[in-house]
């Protein structure tokens, strides 16, 4: 049943409620009191030391000492905007007849409806201060503020994923970010420990030939697709589920950069994708995105030459096509960037009835990571209460406490189940909306492995570099020539030109050789490296023996 209090206009209204306009008043202290001056501290005589009884002073003091937050560990650098959500009328489902067959997801179904978002891009590696014009990924993330609660669409630019578990996480980090012991370079993916981790670990390939694409250069947020990467659940009334890849695609199409124009523009204005993004809204040019869903089940699932929990593939268009569901419309800016931007919070835990994970070992890590990151950056449980962050759907629960908690909670309660009853909020069932993971049978041996099936990290890689023109593949050799120029250690680049890209395609790792010292490798043998702890592991069925 349709909520007629949650529209387009409801976040907006509750961002009012706390929205300061100062103007016109006077100055005063956090505490109310009326300010007399706030150019001079309170001295001990005329040219004496300051007196610790200033509270002005301590007060504005304390205040600009605590300004910042962490940043973000990962993607640190970026913007945002508010917009909408709107389902299409007449979604092209292909077999299905509308959304309600796979998912009820009520913010899906109503072609009225206008569900408020807010969406966050960023790059990954550099610090909050870093040029938008790397050769990096680029997050995009949206929160969904439905009238079922939030959910969070924690996404990225490119359709696939540096490696396949989540436990892999904090090397890639430590790989690509600064060095330990030097922290340079601040914002580059071109030295020795990222391609040293790389060239360790082939199951990167396809991820890299995206990066050292001009994916990785985009010319505007406004024209960048996004990608949930992962395969996520749709789970309709019935409780029937099917797999779905989730596709933002920019109506102004992709474009992209070159890399000279890059590192010109890095020089001249390290805002550029910021300032443009925020100049076009300004300006009335409202960007817009359709969001799209792959749609499969687990007999196609079957049929794929891939594993669809491996995040390092795609689901190519040829096998499922991409079927446009709506609309989201990126029409206004942010009054304040920290309250907002900085202060936004994903969590792609956040789900909504309807919507569910797939067993993806590296959404399954996610799904713990982003929650956990929260306490560092706000350093209380209650980073969900402040304003962007809160849902527009109503919140009841016995949750009161903690540093800086927001509402005040009336009634003596707050445990269940309880029989003074003054505020017992109910569980609701699931047929009448409440939260229900899919029943999905699982049965296995509790082990730590890498399944077979992810095991073959060349194929889409090399589907990828047949499918790009000369120019793109050219910019590519001209891409990965520069990283591995930077760096020092042979072995390195001699590695990612016979491990990797002699994989991937001989002529291209012969052009790659070629322009960085390295001998051209000999055609690729049989043997191809797989995951670099393969060898050093029991099979399941060893270990049953
Ligand atoms: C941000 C962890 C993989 C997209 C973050 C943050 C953490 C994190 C800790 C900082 C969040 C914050 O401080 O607010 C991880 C882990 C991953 C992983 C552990 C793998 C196991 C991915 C993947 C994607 C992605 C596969 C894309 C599908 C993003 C985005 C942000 C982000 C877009 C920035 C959100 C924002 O704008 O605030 N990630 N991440 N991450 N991650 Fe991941």
């Amino acid at each position: 049943s349709r909520d007629d209090d949650i529209d387009e206009n409801s976040k907006q209204e509750q961002l009012d409620d706390v929205r300061e306009n100062p103007e016109g008043e006077q100055l005063t202290s956090d505490h109310g009191v009326k300010i007399s001056d706030t150019d001079n501290s309170l001295k001990a005589g005329e040219r004496g030391p300051t007196i610790m009884e200033d509270f002005h002073f301590r007060e504005k003091m304390t205040q600009f000492d605590h300004e910042s937050i962490p940043e973000r560990v990962v993607h640190a650098r970026g913007t945002g905007a508010h917009g909408y959500f709107q389902p299409y009328e007449d979604p092209d489902l292909g077999e299905y007849d509308d959304l309600s067959e796979l998912t009820k997801a009520s913010f899906l179904q109503d072609p009225d409806q206008k569900t408020p978002v807010f969406t966050r891009f960023s790059t990954v590696v550099g610090s909050r201060g870093s040029a938008d014009t790397v050769r990096d990924v680029r997050g995009f993330a949206t929160k969904f503020y439905t009238e079922e609660g939030n959910w969070d669409l924690v996404g990225n630019n490119i359709p696939v994923f540096f490696i396949q578990d989540a436990m892999e996480f904090p090397d890639l980090v430590h790989a690509i970010k600064p060095e330990p012991d030097d922290a340079i370079p601040q914002a580059s993916s071109a030295h020795d420990t990222f391609w040293d981790f790389a060239s360790l670990k082939p199951e990167i390939t396809h991820m890299i030939m995206w990066v050292l694409s001009g994916r990785a250069l985009p010319r505007a947020y406004r024209m960048m697709q996004g990608f949930g990467v992962h395969t996520f659940r749709l789970v309709n009334e019935e409780g029937d589920s099917k797999f779905v890849k989730f596709h933002w695609t920019p109506k102004l199409d992709t474009s992209q950069l070159v890399w000279d124009e890059t590192q010109k523009i890095a020089g001249k204005n390290p805002d550029f994708n910021r300032q443009e993004l925020y100049d076009a809204i300004e300006a009335g040019y409202a960007p817009e995105w359709e969001l799209g869903v792959q749609i499969f089940d687990e007999d196609d699932a079957a049929e794929f030459d891939f594993d669809v929990l491996d995040p390092t593939k795609i689901v190519p268009e040829t096998e499922v096509p991409v079927r446009p569901i709506g609309k989201m419309v990126l029409n206004e800016t942010p009054d304040n960037f920290f309250a907002e931007v900085e202060q936004v919070a994903f969590h792609p835990g956040n789900v909504v009835p309807g919507i569910d994970f797939s067993n993806d070992p590296l959404l399954q890590g996610r799904l713990f990571s982003y929650q956990d990151t929260q306490l560092n950056r706000f350093n209380s449980a209650n980073w969900d209460e402040i304003p962007i962050n809160r849902p527009v759907a109503e919140r009841h629960n016995n949750q009161r406490a903690g540093f800086m908690r927001q509402e005040i909670n009336e009634g003596k309660a707050s445990y269940k189940p309880n029989s003074i009853g003054d505020d017992d909020p109910r569980e609701t069932p699931e047929n009448e909306g409440g939260y229900e993971h899919y029943a999905e049978k699982i049965e296995g041996q509790k082990i730590r492995n890498r399944s077979e099936s992810f095991e073959d990290h060349f194929s889409q890689a090399r589907l990828f570099w047949n499918s790009m023109t000369d120019p793109e593949k050219q910019n590519i050799v001209d891409a990965a020539r520069f990283e591995l120029s930077k760096v020092d250690r042979m072995e390195i680049r001699e590695r990612m030109v016979y491990d990797l890209f002699n994989n991937v395609d001989h002529e291209f790792a012969k052009r790659v050789a070629e322009g960085i010292g390295v001998e051209p490798p000999e055609e690729p043998g049989d043997e191809m490296p797989t995951h670099d702890r393969e060898d050093s592991r029991l099979s399941i069925e060893e270990r049953r023996d």
